[in-house]
């Protein structure tokens, strides 16, 4: 019976672009046992796909035009009104490209998660493939970690890794590494929604026990 089934932990998400991660997740969230559900989308850009893509497969969306504010603070306040409405135990950027102020990351400390497009430390910030191709990297990849008041340099949970080859551009590494990331990050999302993973003071706990170095998608 329905009325028995204990509620699913609610995950929002919030994106700026074209929403090939959130398209995954909503992929991801059909799958019979997955143990969340996407109670909503945001969006700071009127014209960002994400938006079509939630629509499609009728989530309710909001949208905060960052625009419409002359400061970070007032943006970030009025963004987090929406979300409070929600009361999402999860909140999950997906391509959302604002720098959030302290006092929104702390109002979400622990269930504020991102998807990062480097294997973090390494190269914080933007244009990650082609400072990854000028720094001769070998190695490349995504990282998922929780978001706290340093730009990109939360706690990382999760990191999937692709080889950087000779004839790689910008654009080569940006399609591996996304076909990476929408694998991995419907997994952390599942993982956080099992209970598995916690931010606990400055680290990660997964499954009860410290977690020291991400967990890591394996190859293939
Ligand atoms: C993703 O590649 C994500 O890693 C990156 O934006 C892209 C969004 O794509 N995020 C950042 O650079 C955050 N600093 P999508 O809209 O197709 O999911």
């Amino acid at each position: 019976m329905k009325a028995d089934q204990p509620t699913l932990p609610k995950i929002l998400v919030l994106a700026s672009g074209s929403g090939t991660n959130l398209q995954a997740l909503i992929e991801s969230s059909r799958e019979r046992d997955f143990p969340g559900q996407i109670v909503a989308v945001g969006c700071n850009r009127p014209k960002a796909f994400a938006l079509e893509r939630a629509a499609q497969a009728n989530v309710e969306t909001f949208m905060v035009n960052h625009e419409d504010f002359s400061s970070r603070e007032e943006f970030d306040a009025a963004l987090m009104a929406h979300i409070l409405r929600h009361n999402p135990d999860l909140i999950v950027l997906a391509g959302f490209m604002r720098i959030l102020t302290t006092d929104f990351v702390r109002a979400f400390r622990g269930r504020l998660i991102n998807i990062h497009p480097s294997l973090l430390p390494r190269h914080t910030g933007l244009n990650t493939h082609q400072r990854a191709l000028d720094a001769g990297d070998r190695i490349h990849g995504v990282s998922v970690h929780f978001v706290t008041e340093e730009l990109d340099g939360g706690p990382v949970i999760a990191q999937a890794e692709v080889a950087v080859v000779p004839e790689d551009t910008a654009e080569t590494l940006a399609e591996k590494v996304q076909a990476k990331e929408h694998l991995l990050y419907p997994i952390v999302v599942r993982w956080f929604c099992e209970g598995r993973i916690q931010l606990g003071g400055e680290h990660i706990m997964f499954d009860g026990q410290a977690l020291n170095t991400p967990m890591r998608l394996p190859d293939n």
